[in-house]
């Protein structure tokens, strides 16, 4: 088949469908392997092979079946996965016997940026006590949009040796890291966590935080409440749902939480949120990461439902990131996203209210990162993404409304922000109708 040169990158129009609005809104496309153009650019970002081999997780160790990735024919450009999670290469050293192998595999001289293109990386393998006694063939790796990396991954030098697949979304957490862990207790919560600087939240800033079992977190008081109520609940306090539900940790699982104002977990989230938000050149200088590791549902004692809520600072902005791994099904009522005091300032990660659909969670995004959700939560400068811009879009109705009927347009207004938000548009913005076009009858 002859490759057609080009641009590397497309930009797609596609009809997304949300109850009864239908309109046109920019994604990049993403394609699979089995997509039937892949053919269509040569660029590894959008050309690759999944690689979703748990087996090469770090935190696989001592497996008694041995992995070696001379026997692999290898061939063109992998995205490493870990059970549908996206992961990536570990850039620091790997403990031996971990990734499923004797000599485990990691990428020498740290990660690339977007802007970096292809480069060339030594990898090195752990063995005697040597981080980096068995140099291996240099593999070239390129950075992409959307936060994701990819490799070109070559036979290495012996066996046992294998490539390993590092963290995806979730921040370090649990005893390994030093985290604090909630009472395992039903319902209950942290006692109140002095924060090492304030952190804004809408125009308010708050020193202390509660970290709830029951899957939200609170600034004035802990919350005991299993049972969510909808966003916006023009309630009485600011809160901060990485998924609210009668969670129960004293039958599976645990809670746990660490804040941190130096180290790598910083330059993970400096890293992050100039991914999700070019242009600051944000430096992260406090982060809070509570997690909810594989805690049981109150009336299901053998379900898993793992997620994260980072609160991240800089000197004079603050975001969220909401990391969702395997979440359980359920019938409980469910609610994640968050909610200001009279509900100023609210959002409902979408299809978070039905506990029938929130397995969704964990490949959902607003920042083209399956499971991750991000959020600037300062109230700062208005996103630059409709700075001065005039946006149109082709709505079509799907069921009569009478247009001419000022309720009607705020509705739809109101949709397409929710929906937009998904795209990056922050939630403080304000849609505004300024004409208003019938194109087809
Ligand atoms: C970032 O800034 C550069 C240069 O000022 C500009 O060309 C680019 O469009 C900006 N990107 C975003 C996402 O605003
Ligand atoms: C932080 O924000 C305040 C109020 O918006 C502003 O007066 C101040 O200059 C900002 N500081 C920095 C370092 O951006
Ligand atoms: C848990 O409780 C909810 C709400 O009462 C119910 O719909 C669901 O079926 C229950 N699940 C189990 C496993 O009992
Ligand atoms: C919230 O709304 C109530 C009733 O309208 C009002 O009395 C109160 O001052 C509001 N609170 C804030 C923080 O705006
Ligand atoms: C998410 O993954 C599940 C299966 O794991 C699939 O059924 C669902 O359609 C996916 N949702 C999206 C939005 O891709």
């Amino acid at each position: 088949m002859k490759v057609p040169s080009g641009p590397e990158v497309f930009l797609f129009h596609v009809f997304a469908l949300q109850e009864e609005v239908a309109y046109k809104t920019p994604v990049h496309w993403r394609r699979s392997t089995t997509d039937p153009i892949r053919w269509i650019t040569a660029d590894p970002c959008y050309n690759y092979t999944v690689l979703d081999d748990p087996r090469r997780s770090t935190d696989n160790r001592y497996s008694y079946e041995l992995m070696c990735d001379v026997w692999v024919s290898w061939s063109g450009w992998y995205r490493l996965f870990i059970h549908g999670q996206s992961a990536q290469m570990p850039d620091t050293c790997v403990d031996k016997y971990s990734c499923g192998t004797n000599v485990p595999l990691w990428l020498n001289g740290g990660h690339p940026n977007v802007a970096d293109g292809v480069v060339t990386r030594g990898v090195c393998g752990h063995w005697f006590n040597n981080c980096c006694r068995t140099p291996s063939s240099s593999i070239r790796v390129k950075a992409c949009p959307g936060g994701y990396y990819v490799y070109e991954f070559v036979v290495p030098v012996t066996c046992h040796l294998a490539y390993c697949a590092g963290r995806g979304i979730f921040y370090p957490f649990g005893w390994a890291v030093g985290d604090a862990i909630n009472p395992v207790v039903d319902d209950e919560s942290s006692s109140v966590i002095q924060l090492s600087s304030p952190f804004l939240f809408f125009g308010r800033t708050y020193q202390q935080i509660y970290v709830n079992n029951n899957g939200h977190l609170t600034f004035n008081k802990a919350s005991a409440e299993y049972v969510p109520y909808s966003f916006p609940g023009y309630e009485s306090q600011d809160i901060i749902a990485g998924l609210w539900t009668n969670l129960d940790n004293s039958v599976r699982g645990f809670v746990s939480y660490q804040q941190y104002t130096s180290g790598d977990v910083l330059s993970q989230a400096t890293q992050d949120i100039n991914t999700h938000f070019p242009n600051l050149t944000f430096t992260a200088s406090r982060v809070f990461v509570a997690t909810w590791n594989k805690d049981a549902y109150s009336n299901s004692t053998i379900t898993e439902t793992s997620f994260q809520v980072v609160l991240i600072s800089g000197s004079n902005s603050s975001f969220i990131l909401m990391n969702y791994g395997e979440i359980a099904e359920t019938g409980l009522p469910v609610q994640a996203g968050y909610d200001t005091i009279n509900s100023t300032h609210y959002f409902v990660v979408p299809g978070s209210d039905s506990g029938s659909f929130i397995s969704n969670l964990r490949n959902s995004s607003n920042v083209d990162v399956p499971g991750q959700w991000a959020f600037r939560v300062d109230s700062g400068p208005r996103n630059s993404l409709l700075k001065n811009n005039v946006v149109s879009f082709r709505v079509r109705l799907s069921s009569f409304s009478d247009l001419t009927q000022s309720g009607n347009t705020e509705r739809l207004l109101q949709k397409m922000k929710q929906e937009l938000v998904k795209y990056g548009l922050p939630n403080n913005c304000e849609l505004k109708l300024r004409k208003l076009q019938k194109i087809k009858p």
